[in-house]
């Protein structure tokens, strides 16, 4: 079985085609980021009117034979809702023309089931941890279909909690990457951020407060490039930190013996070797370029959706907000 995934959600236009015997047969991917940076951060009419433009080409490229295609799979939420009507209504016509099934799929299912396009693919059930710019959850997959949200953050998620910190320390957009990289600079033993949350019990999470802690540290020290980089590297600490104790926490609670990691944070280098250095569990990861929004995750979740016979009918709905849980 072959599909066509398209993703529209944000900033990000991307497609591929997925084979649930081949695997991962082509993908391709433009980002906005170009286009966004000279406002600092994402504007949806832009983005939406951007998609228009991107999108058929990019199918142009990874479509050999439409003939070939058993279904479309586009991602119908959450996220900026004329950026979604883009990608569902290119994908269900395409499904209305070849005569084949469209699958509105989970954006966070896309995320989610990433890492099963690596070679090391993760088996059910696993704890995943999911941290992107929108979301961060914690969650119990015991099988396809089968999620159980565990705990997640009550206000900034990790992705925008990096955001709004590179914003304040005058990183511009995107601010995840930037903040790491300037992070490496930084002296992890001059400021220490608290792990917020971490003194109680459970398992949801709260960033919001630690972007008042990079702002006042900032404004109380002099201002020069080695502070801006010990800040980077404290803040992004006690984020990596704060993960890990929570997931620490979940792997006791649940037993589980593996844990997903996906998202746009999920490429973070020095969450993964913190990670790996101090969690003795089986940990997988997407491949770096597809933690952050692709086409492959969604023409895989959508495979997958597929495969368990669901499909949409012709009228098609999207969703700013969606729960994966209910
Ligand atoms: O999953 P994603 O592409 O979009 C959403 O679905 O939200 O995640 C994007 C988020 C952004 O907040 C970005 O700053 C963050 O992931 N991010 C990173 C890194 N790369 C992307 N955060 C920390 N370190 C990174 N290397
Ligand atoms: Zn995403």
């Amino acid at each position: 079985m072959r599909v066509l995934g398209i993703e529209t959600s944000c900033d990000e236009t991307g497609v591929a085609v997925y084979d649930t015997e081949q695997g991962l047969l082509r993908h391709a991917l433009y980002s906005q980021v170009d286009l966004h940076a000279q406002y600092g951060g994402v504007v949806p009419e832009l983005a939406s009117r951007d998609h228009v433009r991107k999108l058929i080409p990019l199918i142009k490229e990874v479509l050999t034979d439409p003939n070939e295609i058993d279904g479309v799979a586009y991602t119908a939420g959450p996220g900026l809702i004329g950026a979604l009507l883009v990608g569902a209504s290119v994908g269900r016509s395409l499904a209305w023309a070849w005569q084949v099934p469209a699958i509105g799929v989970h954006h966070l299912e896309g995320h989610l089931l990433a890492p099963m396009l690596e070679e090391a693919a993760p088996k059910f059930p696993f704890l995943a941890l999911l941290v992107s710019g929108g979301h961060t959850q914690l969650m119990e997959v015991s099988a396809w279909g089968k999620y159980k949200i565990l705990g997640e953050s009550l206000d900034d998620a990790a992705g925008e909690a990096f955001d709004k910190t590179a914003k304040l320390l005058g990183l511009g957009y995107p601010g995840g990457p930037a903040l790491a990289e300037l992070a490496l600079r930084g002296n992890p033993d001059r400021f220490d951020f608290p792990r917020p949350m971490t003194q109680r019990p459970g398992l949801d999470f709260s960033f919001s407060g630690l972007k008042t802690h990079v702002l006042t540290t900032w404004n109380k020290q002099e201002q020069n490039e080695q502070t801006r980089a010990d800040i980077a590297r404290a803040f992004e600490d006690a984020v990596i930190d704060t993960l890990l104790i929570k997931c620490r926490r979940a792997i006791k609670q649940t037993k589980l013996k593996s844990l997903v990691i996906a998202g746009g944070v999920a490429a973070n280098k020095r969450l993964r070797s913190s990670f790996k250095k101090k969690l003795d569990i089986n940990i997988y990861y997407p491949r770096p370029s597809f933690c952050t929004d692709n086409g492959a995750m969604i023409a895989h979740a959508g495979a997958l959706r597929l495969l368990n016979k669901q499909s949409e009918p012709l009228a098609f709905k999207t969703h700013a907000r969606w729960s994966m849980f209910k």
